[in-house]
């Protein structure tokens, strides 16, 4: 088997962590020796084991590893968190080679497994492993350097841009296959932002509801300024993740926080909560990637401060008119030089629905 092709399986393997590994980065590695694919290993769910311990614990003859060459999608690490560093299992079952896709930008790591795997006497090659692995390595990078998670928009709209009818009503505007589409994306992204007004006009439950993937309901993020939710919300049934709620630090009521609920105080800016302060707090906590389910005047704000890193855009054949509630509410446009900016990666029909995938410019 070629190296590209070890590449491409690496890069496989961390496809398959995305949105379980928080608030580790996704990654994957495999072992082979003497062009034998000895094992493959990815992040497991929680960040623990890292991609290149999964792997290592999968075989069973650990001797066999001796001369053996790794591909990580990653630096390995150098340090001990929730695990000891992941260099030194590297260096004691004597591998050979370790070839990596980028050097680990985490302050913790940036370098130092590669001097340490050289100064063992092991040779370490930084490789590209292609796009798809940097822009996961960025996510990660961008996180831990800007405290800027991947923002993703999901929208559901008419062919004109509605998402709801005057009344609130939007169940369903888009068919059932787009509909599972959104769930898939739910389970891609660690946690999830809605504006209170959605939550309260729609009472949605917010989780991944597609067979064998129920588990990887997102931890949820709401916007509710004046601490106006009710806690008989469907939202507010399910145990098993985390639910965050922004509120305003002018609010006096006292909140109590409970096992799986907690309360962030968030500055006000022009009477909402400061979205700013909201992205760079839920990177704070570790979130790399996060899908934003609306509603429309959650998705102005953060369109206006630039915080949108992808739009998965589902638009129904289907036209209500000015009566219905606009995807996006103001953005305070006059000018088309304001206009902003997306690229256009992606446009596939969903039978008579279509999904475009726009990338920041
Ligand atoms: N089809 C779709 O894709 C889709 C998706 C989601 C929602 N929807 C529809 O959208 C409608 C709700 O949209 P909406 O615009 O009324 O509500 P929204 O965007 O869900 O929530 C807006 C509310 O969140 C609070 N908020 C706090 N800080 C904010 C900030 N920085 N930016 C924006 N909001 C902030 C404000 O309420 P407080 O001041 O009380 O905190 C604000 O009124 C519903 O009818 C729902 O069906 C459709």
């Amino acid at each position: 088997m070629s190296e590209k092709k070890y590449l491409r399986i690496a890069e496989r393997m961390a496809l398959r962590a995305i949105g379980t590994t928080y608030p580790n980065p996704p990654v994957g590695a495999i072992i082979v020796n003497d062009g034998r694919i000895l094992s493959r290993g990815w992040t497991q769910p929680k960040g623990v084991p890292h991609a290149e311990i999964h792997a290592i614990n999968q075989i069973k003859n650990k001797k066999d590893i001796k001369g053996a060459h790794l591909y990580c999608t990653l630096e390995p690490c150098s340090h001990e968190g929730k695990t000891p560093p992941c260099v030194d299992k590297i260096i004691e079952f004597k591998f050979a080679k370790v070839i990596i896709s980028q050097i680990d930008k985490n302050p913790l790591v940036n370098n130092n497994s590669v001097k340490k795997l050289r100064s063992a006497g092991i040779n370490v090659i930084v490789k590209n492993f292609g796009d798809k692995v940097k822009e996961l390595n960025n996510i990660f990078f961008n996180s831990i350097k800007d405290l800027k998670p991947f923002v993703t928009l999901k929208v559901a709209s008419t062919a004109d841009g509605k998402i709801a009818t005057n009344l609130y009503e939007s169940k369903w505007i888009t068919n059932s296959t787009s509909r599972m589409i959104g769930h898939k994306l739910r389970s891609l992204n660690e946690c999830l932002l809605v504006g209170t007004g959605t939550i309260r006009k729609d009472n949605p439950i917010l989780d991944c509801r597609l067979d064998g993937l129920s588990g990887r309901s997102p931890d949820l993020f709401v916007l509710d300024r004046r601490l106006n939710l009710e806690h008989n919300l469907k939202i507010f049934s399910s145990k098993n993740r985390k639910i965050y709620i922004f509120y305003s630090d002018k609010m006096k009521k006292k909140i109590l926080n409970s096992k799986n609920i907690k309360y962030i105080k968030i500055k006000e800016l022009n009477n909402v909560l400061d979205i700013n302060t909201v992205i760079r707090k839920i990177s704070g906590l570790g979130y790399m990637t996060v899908l934003v389910e609306g509603g429309s005047k959650l998705s102005a704000s953060l369109l206006n401060e630039n915080l949108i890193d992808e739009i998965a855009w589902f638009r129904a054949s289907k036209i209500m008119g000015n009566k219905g509630i606009n995807a996006i509410s103001n953005l305070d446009i006059d000018s088309i030089k304001n206009l902003k900016k997306f690229k256009l990666i992606s446009v596939k029909s969903i039978d008579n629905d279509q999904l475009s995938i726009y990338r920041k410019k």
